[in-house]
């Protein structure tokens, strides 16, 4: 009778995948700090598209790491880059599989930052106004490719009424924009930052990512975004904020509400269950309901795949 009464459910179509294309390789290539996962090639993207589809995921989210780095991050948006050409693949094989691209300097400066540096007064930094128009580049680039939703996840002010404006004029009204509006600086993302290789050379994110005391000012810059026209919204990392999840989900039904389950949160469940120590089918699942229970409508978590087949032998 229990299941009668069972109040949140997880379904793969609730879990969006993350994948890093790597433009200079041409096998997959493991990913030392997140067990499971690989940098993958352009040419092997439609097969991975196609059995992420055959285990009912219906989205996937695209990072690329590029074959070269510079201050002005130009392979973000050439038409050529290794996003653009990932997502020409993927959409050619398969129309209906949802492809969202992040919408971010850092793998493509050489300096490793979201965007472009300059003397801000207080020393070397994130300019944020140059940053947007690289953003709006990006963006419009990855639309042009095919790109259902853009997310950018830079933490620009303005960079979601900018982008969308310069999506409408390049006519891409339909392309959503999933705005990475509470995202925190945090140390949850250490192992994702090897696998894309966009860890900043010097001095940090935290001019521009929040601080993780912060919940009024989650809100403050979801508000913002909100106002910008932002399609969802989104709460990252997910584990330590399901109280930010929460409130944004109270203030903001009106949007879907996406969480990131990062990469460190993937790795420490990796690691113990490695070492024998957590049942890592069980805890997975009880964390993704948790993170739904929270108020998030969909997840964003490199346990996608093996979720969605534990989901499916349950
Ligand atoms: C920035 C970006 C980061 C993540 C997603 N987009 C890294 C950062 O802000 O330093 C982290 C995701 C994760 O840890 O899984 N392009």
């Amino acid at each position: 009778m229990q299941e009668l009464f069972t109040e949140t459910r997880v379904r793969p179509s609730d879990l969006v995948m993350p994948l890093f294309i790597d433009e200079g390789i041409s096998r997959p290539a493991p990913i030392s700090t997140m067990p499971g996962q690989s940098r993958l090639p352009v040419g092997g993207l439609p097969a991975v598209a196609g059995k992420l589809d055959v285990l009912g995921l219906r989205a996937a989210i695209l990072f690329g790491i590029p074959k070269g780095k510079d201050p002005g991050a130009t392979r973000a948006y050439a038409p050529d880059g290794v996003i653009q050409r990932s997502v020409r693949a993927i959409k050619k094989a398969g129309p209906d599989f949802v492809v969202a691209t992040d919408v971010c300097a850092c793998e493509y400066t050489d300096h490793g930052h979201c965007g472009i540096i300059g003397d801000t007064g207080g020393g070397q930094d994130l300019l944020n106004d140059p940053s947007l128009e690289l953003m709006n580049r990006i963006a419009v680039s990855h639309a042009e490719a095919g790109a259902d939703i853009v997310a950018p996840s830079c933490m620009l002010d303005g960079m979601v009424g900018s982008i969308r404006m310069a999506l409408d004029d390049a006519g891409f009204e339909d392309v959503l924009l999933m705005s990475y509006s509470g995202k925190f600086a945090s140390g949850f993302y250490g192992p994702f930052r090897e696998a894309a290789q966009g860890a900043p050379k010097f001095g940090d994110r935290r001019s521009h990512q929040m601080d993780p005391g912060n919940v009024r000012e989650a809100l403050r810059e979801t508000a913002l975004d909100v106002a910008e026209g932002a399609d969802m919204l989104m709460v990252k990392p997910a584990l330590a904020y399901l109280d930010v999840i929460r409130a944004v989900h109270m203030r903001y039904p009106q949007l879907p509400l996406v969480a990131y389950n990062v990469s460190g949160e993937y790795a420490m469940v990796k690691a113990a269950a490695a070492n024998g120590w957590l049942d890592e089918a069980r805890v997975t699942l009880e964390i993704l309901t948790g993170i739904r229970r929270a108020g998030a409508d969909l997840i964003i978590t490199y346990h996608a795949k093996e979720a969605a087949r534990w989901l499916q032998a349950a």
